[in-house]
Parts: structure tokens; C-alpha cells; sequence
């Protein structure tokens, strides 16, 4: 069978998200201006990215058994993600993530991980069958670390390519075992500098820090780096990608869109520069709506987007 399509193994969190006009200070009630309910969780948001670009896309991760399991289920599945791989845990809840998010669309988050961190090796090892299948495999850090490692593994041993988006920026430094089976990693500069501490005020310094992740066994590093664009960097080539001036709207899941647009561009054969662009233009339109599932594009907005005025 030929391989095609992603697997994400991940989270999935129900966003709890408020606008507000700036963030509070330490000991501030400040009044808001909304709240909504988002499907959210790095994982999840990676793999509706990477479906409503019309990769078949595959979820691994665990839900509680409560109300924000159905919500999300429900959207996921309109989504076009495939969910027979998911877990129900009734033990745990559905993780949920705090979000404020500021007139200029930053965003600041704090995530209650529930059943995310019961994702466990067993529920991995029960889902081979689907590392059979898929061309490229992607994780994030919202679940235990072994896990990850675990999937990577089986990455390597079923021949699809891992990527590892190292968000959040939880840790000084990954196990050397996880990088040396890293097809692609895609940190930000904040996960970038966390990584190598190594710190970045500058276009060189990218490139520094993105050698010391390459001499840690990486194959490929390629930095988000929001509005500036992207940077690729790998032992014979770095490339820089320019970003689409968008007007932004909210930030959250920008960094999902991007994973999950490489993940889908990768699984269909694109070049590295061509994968890099289409998963740029994904964040810049993401960015100009609210939520993180609810913000991923479809393919022909991005060819919209692409295209230059006029034509
Ligand atoms: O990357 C954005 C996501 O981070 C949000 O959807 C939130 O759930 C947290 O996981």
C-alpha cells in the first residue's frame, strides 16, 4: 500500500477565550469585551489544519468523557479529521487552556492538561497500524514526553517522516534520542532559544542556534518566526521564508497552522521551499480570524492568497 497522509499524535483542549483590550497586570480586574468556547489543543488544532487542506489526516489523543469531548469531537470530525484513534479516558477531563487574547491579537495561555498526559505508551503501541499507513508523522509537547519518543520511534521503524513541533517551550533541553529521529523540528525563537540556549536578537543567531540543534542529530530545523516569516536550516542549505503582511485578528494557533500546512505539503511530495511557503500563507490567514480550528484555512484560500493581485 502506497503511504500517504499525517498522523498527529497530540492534545486537544477546549479554549477558553477572552478579548480584551490588553492583558492584566499582576493584581488588575480589567472588564472584557467577549468570551467564546474554541475546539483547541496543539495536536488538534494541527490535524484540522492538515485535513482542511485535503491531506487525509489522522488524531491520536485522549479525550475526557464530558460535554467539551462531544463539542469538539463533533467539529473535528466536520473537519475532515479521522478520529478512530482517539482515546476516551473517564478517569481524566477533557484539557482545557485559559486564553486572553489583547487588541493587537497576542495571546497569552494557560493550559490544564486533564487526560492529554495520560496519552500513554500503550494507547501508542495500540495505534501501529495507523504509523503503517501515514507518510508523516507529527507531535507536539502538550503530552508526556515518552510518548513522543515513542511515536518517533515507531516513525522511523514504519518509514514516515517525524516532525516535532517543540511547543510549549517546557524544557532546557529534549533527549538526544528524540532529536536524532527528527526528520523536521519547528520551534519559535522563544522555543529555539529555550532549546539551544542560545540567545536570539538576530538572523545569525538563528543560524547558530539552528547548527547546534543539526549537531544534536536533527535532520532539518525550520523556525517560525511569525509576521518575519520562516527559516530554514539543514547541513547544505538555509533558505529564508518572507511572511504575507495580513491584518491580525488573533494569533492563537498560528504556530498549528504552519505544522499542520508542512505536515500536509511534506505528505504530498513538495519541495522544502514550497512546503515552507504554504504553511506561512496557512498561519497569515489563520491569523486573521478568531479561535484555532475555527481559524485553519481550506487549500483554496491559500492558492487565493498566493496569488498576486489582479490575477
Ligand atoms: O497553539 C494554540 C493552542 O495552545 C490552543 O488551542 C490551546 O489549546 C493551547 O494548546
Amino acid at each position: 500500500m502506497e503511504k500517504k497522509g499525517v498522523l498527529v499524535i497530540g492534545s486537544v483542549n477546549m479554549d477558553m477565550v477572552v478579548k480584551a483590550d490588553h492583558f492584566p497586570l499582576p493584581g488588575e480586574t480589567i472588564l472584557g469585551e467577549s468570551f467564546q468556547m474554541f475546539p483547541g489543543g496543539k495536536g488538534a488544532n494541527q490535524a484540522v489544519a492538515s485535513a482542511k487542506l485535503g491531506s487525509d489526516t489522522f488524531f491520536v489523543g485522549r479525550f475526557g468523557s464530558d460535554v467539551f469531548k462531544d463539542k469538539i469531537f463533533e467539529s473535528m470530525q466536520a473537519d475532515g479529521v479521522d478520529l478512530s484513534g482517539i482515546f476516551i479516558d473517564y478517569a481524566n477531563p477533557t484539557g482545557i487552556a485559559m486564553i486572553t487574547v489583547d487588541h493587537h491579537g497576542e495571546n497569552q495561555i494557560v493550559v490544564i492538561s486533564g487526560s492529554n498526559m495520560k496519552l500513554s505508551l500503550e494507547d501508542i503501541e495500540a495505534r501501529i497500524p495507523l504509523f503503517r499507513r501515514v507518510k508523516v508523522v507529527l507531535a507536539q509537547l502538550e503530552i508526556p514526553i515518552g510518548t513522543v519518543l515513542r511515536s518517533a520511534h515507531l516513525a522511523k521503524e514504519n518509514g514516515a517522516m517525524f516532525i516535532l513541533n517543540p511547543a510549549p517551550a517546557l524544557t532546557d533541553k529534549l533527549p538526544d534520542e528524540l532529536l536524532k529521529l527528527t526528520t523536521y523540528i519547528t520551534p519559535n525563537e522563544v522555543e529555539l532559544e529555550r532549546l539551544t540556549s542560545i540567545t536570539i536578537h538576530s538572523i545569525e543567531d538563528i543560524k547558530k542556534a539552528g547548527a547546534k540543534l543539526l549537531s544534536y542529530g536533527v535532520k532539518n530545523v525550520i523556525v517560525t518566526m511569525g509576521s518575519k516569516g520562516a527559516f530554514y536550516i539543514s547541513d547544505d542549505k538555509t533558505l529564508k521564508v518572507k511572511a504575507k503582511p495580513v491584518d491580525v485578528i488573533d494569533t492563537t494557533g498560528a504556530g498549528d497552522a504552519f505544522n499542520g500546512a508542512l505536515a500536509s505539503a511534506l505528505s504530498e511530495n513538495y519541495k522544502i521551499e514550497e512546503a515552507i511557503e504554504f504553511a506561512n500563507l496557512a498561519a497569515a490567514i489563520s491569523v486573521t480570524r478568531m479561535g484555532a480550528q475555527s481559524s485553519m484555512p481550506g487549500f483554496n484560500e491559500i492558492l487565493e492568497l498566493q496569488r498576486p493581485h489582479g490575477t
